[in-house]
């Protein structure tokens, strides 16, 4: 009998493509995707542990799947990604009854670990040495999905002070440039329009393989037909070159947003955190970004309480927000990550100093995003439809080329791309009416 399994994913979009290869590996195992928990027989977790947060609510999760698997005979648990890199063989002793451990390297092992915890042994797959075996395991893609993440290379070299990827996804690879180039024609025989390439620093694509470089993919990803929006995560403010920048105006595909993770305003900050550029430096690439594309949208990551941090450090941050005034952000307090420099700083910020830190910037942050929707209002632009709209079944939801969220009522267009006049901007997303396309 067919069997089911249930992915629950944590962490970035790398994981929720790797989710989707774990996905399309194993229907070919005769796994089917269940709709619920409950109704599932294998569960896989595909972990994160970029903070402490993400770490203990996958703990309490396994906690759970304790008594979820004693329910009924048979169950299966597996936890994959980061975590389980991290923990390996002591996440098992946490929670004996998980089956199946594998790493951020062995993907492709896991239809064999599952049939071997089908036969009640456990499986444990954590090496790091083998490359990236699961890069051809086609992610699997959902009946009509109008746009699709496309992971350009695996891992990172950069050790930001703070920062766990470098140890959990290992040294920075990156994907043959003609297997890009082959998915996305894929996913554009598929009825994809917007492709997301995916990378933790994507500027430096190619380099260490002799590779073609970031801006030449792109321009051959631009000349795929049925392409019509390209997306790429995340740009490193070191590494992001004039080449890259100008191609915003050479390429009509391209979309005019740039997500460029600041972290801190302070340089002192910024030294301390390893991150290779000062905040001048990063106000000129934003500069020369405007200077291509006026319209262009920005967001970033920040860190607050970072090790050291004083106010003054934090009130660059915030001087600097209120200079760019991002479009949105995501920020977060710093989390003590085991293996990493930040954890053996000494001057660790109060947590309550540190959490006041983070309201006043989500605080600012808000504001800004209010004005950059107030902006839009009274414009047309173009909105590739990913959806029903969540809070009125009549209308559609999608995104803007500046990654705005626009929720619509539909006129009698029709097709993925539609034209709508901006109305109305919330604190998070737009509204509007379609018109009559003119393309
Ligand atoms: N490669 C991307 C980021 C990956 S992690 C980049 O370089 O920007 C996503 C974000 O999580 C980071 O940008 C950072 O803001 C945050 N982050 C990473 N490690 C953290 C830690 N130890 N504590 C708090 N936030 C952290
Ligand atoms: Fe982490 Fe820095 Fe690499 Fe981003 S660039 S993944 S923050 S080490
Ligand atoms: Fe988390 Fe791993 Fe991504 S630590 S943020 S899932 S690379």
């Amino acid at each position: 009998m067919q069997r089911s399994v249930f992915i629950k994913t944590f962490g970035c979009q790398m994981n929720a493509v790797d989710s989707a290869r774990m996905l399309s590996l194993l229907s070919s195992a005769d796994y089917r995707a269940a709709a619920t928990l409950e109704e599932a027989d294998l569960v896989l977790l595909n972990t994160c542990s970029i903070r402490e947060k993400a770490e203990q609510k996958i703990y309490s999760d396994l906690g759970t799947l304790r008594r979820w698997k004693q329910r009924r005979p048979g169950r299966l648990v597996g936890v994959g990604g980061c975590l389980a890199q991290q923990d390996g063989e002591a996440l098992r002793a946490r929670a004996p009854h998980v089956d199946i451990v594998f790493g951020t390297h062995n993907i492709a092992n896991l239809p064999g670990m599952v049939r071997r915890a089908e036969r009640r042994l456990t499986a444990t797959a954590l090496g790091m040495e083998d490359g990236v075996a699961h890069w051809d395991v086609v992610p699997y893609l959902p009946a009509g999905a109008v746009s699709a993440m496309v992971a350009i290379m695996q891992g990172c070299d950069n050790f930001c002070a703070y920062c766990v990827v470098p140890l959990v996804r290992g040294r920075e690879v990156s994907r043959p440039s003609e297997d890009i180039l082959s998915e996305v024609r894929a996913l554009a025989a598929r009825g994809v329009t917007e492709v997301v390439l995916l990378g933790q620093n994507v500027n430096s694509y190619g380099k260490k393989e002799g590779e073609i470089p970031f801006p030449e993919l792109l321009l051959r990803i631009s000349a795929i037909e049925r392409i019509s929006r390209i997306r790429f995560i995340t740009s490193h403010p070191r590494d992001l070159d004039d080449r890259t920048i100008r191609l915003f105006e050479e390429i009509s595909t391209l979309c005019p947003h740039v997500h460029l993770p600041l972290q801190s305003g302070s340089d002192r900050v910024l030294a301390a955190m390893g991150r290779g550029y000062t905040r001048g430096e990063y106000l000129a690439r934003i500069e020369a970004l405007r200077q291509v594309r006026p319209d262009m949208a920005f967001s970033s990551d920040f860190i607050v309480g970072f090790p050291g941090e004083t106010e003054d450090d934090f009130r660059e941050t915030l001087a600097v927000m209120e200079d760019i005034r991002f479009d949105s952000s995501f920020s977060f307090r710093f989390s003590s990550r085991p293996g990493t420099r930040a954890a053996e700083m000494n001057e660790k910020v109060d947590p309550q100093e540190a959490a006041a830190r983070l309201r006043r910037l989500q605080e600012l942050q808000a504001s800004h995003t209010r004005e950059r929707l107030a902006a839009q209002v009274g414009r047309e632009v173009t909105v590739l439809v990913e959806g029903t709209s969540a809070r009125d079944p009549g209308m559609r939801c999608g995104r803007t080329p500046c990654n705005k969220t626009v929720n619509f009522t539909p006129g009698s267009v029709g097709g993925p791309v539609r034209t709508v006049l901006v109305t109305g901007a919330g604190t998070h997303s737009l509204v509007g009416e379609e018109r009559p396309s003119h393309a």
